[in-house]
């Protein structure tokens, strides 16, 4: 690729001013060579495929065990997960733009992925065919309609009716269109007990008896993997195997699981010197994740006032030693539900962004760049990536079948 190419394929993923800081000129200079209004030096192209592009992606890509699509991508918590078990990204879809540029900071695809916005508005024909369909959609207030089981019964695409107008609808279309091999869908616990367990039991119904697919279902906690308390329904489903099973998974006991303190800044000059939110030659967390006096007051107030009401509201004061309450994408407000103990002379903190990206188990090369708000959004709305790595692990021997029978439609109802 030429180094035009290569700075028009950077400024897909990075902004001017990002480019310019890694190769040490200024955003003029990069706009400039964007325009073609002049010729940037031979080093420029080494400087960009070793400091802002990893080579694969741009390079020919390595030949994958199998193709996933990756919807309501967010920050590519299920991506990361479907990726350590040699799969390979085909289309992506997130509309919401700072999660797209974490997304693309972190993923970088060669010109035969789609990256798209609204899937809403994506035909189920233009998604690319593919192995895998993941899904975390958002956990919207669902009025999937009370349809009744009679009434949809043996009319194709009976989901229509059911669940149209929610984002479910647009998954299960791609489905019905692609029928891929293998799906998982991921969502809040709430949604088995939502509108009295009739949005799920709609939900595996439209999977199981007008989609055909072989429907596992099961609650886990991340906190098998992270310090931190985090109940997720996920279902899979496959179109041809029954044999999945979750006795399968290996989920270590929580009594054994990681401490906060595994995922605490270290604070002793080990951390790279470049992170915002540490600083000085000990990289100390920098003083604006510690909570003002008049907000620590406050919470400390507010939960007073409810614990005389009895109610158990109020903020979680975490040590090294605890695990944490589930993060959430209102984090960025108060950081009520998450505060780590700085001992008695001083205010607690938050947790920083890249302790929440460890929190939710993203590894320490997982680029984060957006805002501190942006950040917290994106993990709250995340994923708990071994959580996932490990349904993938024991999902894979029946997504790489090399035998696995022909993409085939359910049979019609007479
Ligand atoms: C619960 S988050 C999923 C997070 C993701 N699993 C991860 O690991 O980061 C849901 C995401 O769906 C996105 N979203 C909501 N409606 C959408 C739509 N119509 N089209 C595309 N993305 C949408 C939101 O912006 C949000 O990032």
């Amino acid at each position: 690729m030429d180094t035009h190419a290569l700075i028009d394929y950077a400024l897909q993923r990075y902004s001017p001013r990002e480019i310019a800081m890694a190769l040490g000129v200024d955003a003029r200079t990069i706009r400039r060579w964007h325009a073609r209004e002049s010729d940037p030096p031979p080093y420029v192209n080494d400087a960009i495929r070793q400091r802002l592009l990893p080579l694969q992606g741009l390079e020919k890509d390595a030949p994958a065990d199998f193709t996933f699509i990756d919807l309501f991508a967010g920050i590519g918590g299920l991506r990361t997960a479907f990726e350590k078990q040699g799969g390979k990204c085909v289309f992506t879809s997130e509309w919401d733009a700072y999660a797209r540029k974490t997304y693309a900071a972190n993923f970088h695809d060669g010109p035969d992925h789609v990256f798209a916005g609204d899937i809403t508005a994506v035909h189920e024909k233009d998604v690319p065919d593919h192995d895998v369909l993941l899904a975390g959609f958002p956990c919207q207030p669902f009025s999937i309609a009370g349809v009744s089981k009679k009434n949809a019964l043996g009319r194709p695409h009976g989901f229509a009716d059911k669940t149209q107008g929610t984002l479910f609808f647009d998954v299960a279309r791609i489905i019905a269109e692609k029928r891929p091999k293998a799906f998982l869908l991921e969502n809040v616990k709430n949604l088995v007990s939502h509108d009295k367990g009739r949005t799920f039991s709609t939900i595996v119904d439209v999977l199981k008896n007008e989609l055909g697919y072989h429907v596992k279902t099961k609650v886990i906690n991340g906190k098998h993997f992270v310090p931190q308390h985090r109940e997720r329904i996920i279902i899979v489903g496959f179109r041809d195997s029954e044999e999945f099973d979750w006795q399968g998974l290996s989920l270590p006991a929580f009594d054994t699981g990681p401490k906060l303190a595994s995922i605490l800044h270290k604070q002793d000059g080990t951390e790279p010197a470049e992170w915002h939110c540490l600083e000085g030659k000990k990289g100390k967390v920098t003083a604006n994740y510690t909570l003002s006096d008049k907000l620590w007051e406050y919470l400390q107030g507010y939960a007073a006032k409810h614990r005389d009401k009895g109610n158990g509201f109020g903020f979680g004061l975490v040590t090294g030693k605890d695990t944490t309450r589930t993060l959430s994408a209102r984090y960025y407000k108060d950081g009520s539900e998450i505060l780590v103990s700085q001992g008695p002379k001083r205010n607690p903190r938050r947790l920083t962004p890249r302790e929440c990206a460890r929190l939710m188990g993203f590894d320490d090369n997982f680029r984060i760049p957006v805002s501190d708000t942006r950040a917290y959004k994106q993990f709250g709305n995340s994923v708990v990536v071994p959580v996932i790595a490990e349904v993938a692990r024991v999902m894979a021997p029946f997504i790489k079948e090399e035998n696995a029978a022909p993409r085939k439609r359910p049979k019609k109802a007479a």
